[in-house]
């Protein structure tokens, strides 16, 4: 029987400007309206700035399709350069374009097949930890996902020192939430001295990275080894050895964090949906983690949490030139908001929109609105990579776990670098009768 698992408090009607600026900076869900459900596009204003918000998905895809109309937001790079530095995921134009080309090949479908082996071993890492009784399953995913990247990228495994340094670092950054700062939204000069939360932090990160790339042999096989020989097509160039610590530590952010907040979805999901965690355990009793052609109905369960609980939420753009959309002036850099969360959850586009039913998908449920990797030229180069990790880790622990809500404990969710629960997410977890 399908349920409606959690959804966050959207913004009264009516609500005061500043009021409006406060609950952005709190938690984004919070400073948006009910009525980006049925929407098309809804602008928003504070006193500092006016943005446009677009949940109408075709709308939207059109907008990430233009990423030269529609560049990303120079606030990205503002609110994040202190620990991106100038790596793919805030640069636009020709300097995005010949990183994202080198980049590119490390993710394809043969590549991201070398990676399994590290990814089950980050699950067996994982399920070492797990035992029975309430466990906060946010802190059990941020482990796991972020020891798959570290093995996937340096070769090491979470335990080695050094990574648990990065590791330790990584979720220091977290805790200082850099989200935007006053005066880049303001778009205040350069020189206009700003308080950077997470500053500290992301030079360490950044440094720990720089040694961990200087003590390379030269003979290791990993993500790492290929970004160290991509080259860029034209002129044959690689990656100099600054970029290489930009996209190496965008690497740990991209691809650890986002994955984290799925996973805990899904398992808070399969923990409040009994029946579909039924069928889900029972397919992957019969086959190996990685055989995902065996499970379709677990990967339904994926597509399903990331409509639901789409890791990204928001996507920040802004107009490259004076536009219009949808018969609204649209100013030279005005903001413009792409969400996969409205998208995912639109009422003209979804049947029972806020339910959570993995079988709609076998029953050919649209994708015009499920976009949580984005779309275009801008699309996530890790979508494969982060599927396989999300069904193999999945895959192992419902082999051996039985999932169940704790009464009256229900995470609540809040928008901040990605989905997370406002305070943690508990689930008991009992051990299955039969073990594989
Ligand atoms: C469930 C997990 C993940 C989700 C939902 C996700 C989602 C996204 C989204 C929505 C974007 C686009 C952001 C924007 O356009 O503003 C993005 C970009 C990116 N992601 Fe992922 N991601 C996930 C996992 C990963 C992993 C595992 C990796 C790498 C190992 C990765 C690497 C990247 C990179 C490099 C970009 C920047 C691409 C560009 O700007 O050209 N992601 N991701």
């Amino acid at each position: 029987m399908p349920v409606t698992p959690p959804i966050p408090a959207s913004r009264p009607e009516g609500m005061h400007r500043w009021a409006r600026w406060r609950a952005f900076r709190r938690d984004m869900f919070a400073s948006q309206p009910q009525r980006l459900y049925r929407a098309k596009m809804a602008q928003m204003t504070t006193p500092f700035y006016r943005s446009f918000t677009v949940p109408d998905p075709t709308l939207a895809r059109k907008i990430l399709e233009d990423a030269e109309g529609f560049p990303k937001s120079d606030v990205l790079a503002a609110t994040l350069g202190d620990l991106l530095g100038r790596s793919v995921f805030v640069t636009n134009g020709a300097e995005w374009a010949r990183a994202r080309a080198m980049i590119d090949p490390a993710f394809s479908g043969g590549r991201v097949r070398e990676m399994l082996p590290q990814m089950v071993g980050a699950g067996q890492r994982m399920l070492a930890e797990l035992h029975p009784g309430v466990i906060e399953v946010e802190a059990v995913t941020a482990r796991a996902t972020a020891d798959v990247i570290l093995r996937v990228l340096f070769s090491r495994p979470i335990d080695d020192a050094q990574a648990q340094e990065i590791f330790g670092v990584f979720q220091e950054y977290q805790r200082a939430q850099p989200l935007a700062s006053l005066a880049d939204l303001l778009r205040l000069p350069a020189w206009v001295p700003r308080r950077r939360r997470g500053r500290k932090e992301a030079y360490a990160l950044r440094a720990l990275v720089a040694d961990l790339i200087a003590q390379r042999q030269g003979d290791e096989v990993d993500l790492l080894a290929r970004l160290i020989d991509a080259r860029d097509g034209d002129d044959g160039t690689g990656f100099s050895e600054s970029e290489l610590v930009d996209q190496a530590v965008m690497f740990l952010l991209a691809g650890h964090e986002t994955s984290a907040s799925a996973l805990s979805w899904a398992l808070y999901c399969l923990a409040l949906s009994p029946e579909d965690q039924d069928r889900a355990a029972a397919e992957v009793a019969a086959c190996a983690p990685t055989e995902f052609k065996q499970m379709p109905f677990l990967r339904d369960v994926w597509r399903e949490v990331l409509r639901l609980y789409p890791p990204v939420p928001m996507l920040p753009r802004q107009a490259a030139q004076a536009t219009t959309l949808r018969e609204r002036a649209v100013s030279r850099g005005d903001p413009v908001i792409i969400s996969p969360w409205h998208s995912g959850r639109h009422e003209r586009e979804w049947d029972r929109p806020h339910e959570f039913d993995p079988s709609r998908w076998a029953q050919g449920a649209t994708t015009q609105g499920w976009f949580p990797f984005s779309a275009g030229p801008r699309i996530c180069p890790g979508a494969g990579f982060a599927t396989a990790e999300g069904i193999i880790l999945l895959a192992m622990i419902l082999r051996e776990w039985r999932l169940q809500v704790v009464p009256n404990d229900i995470p609540q969710p809040v928008a901040h670098l990605t989905v997370r629960s406002a305070a943690g997410i508990r689930i008991a977890f009992h051990r299955r009768a039969t073990q594989h």
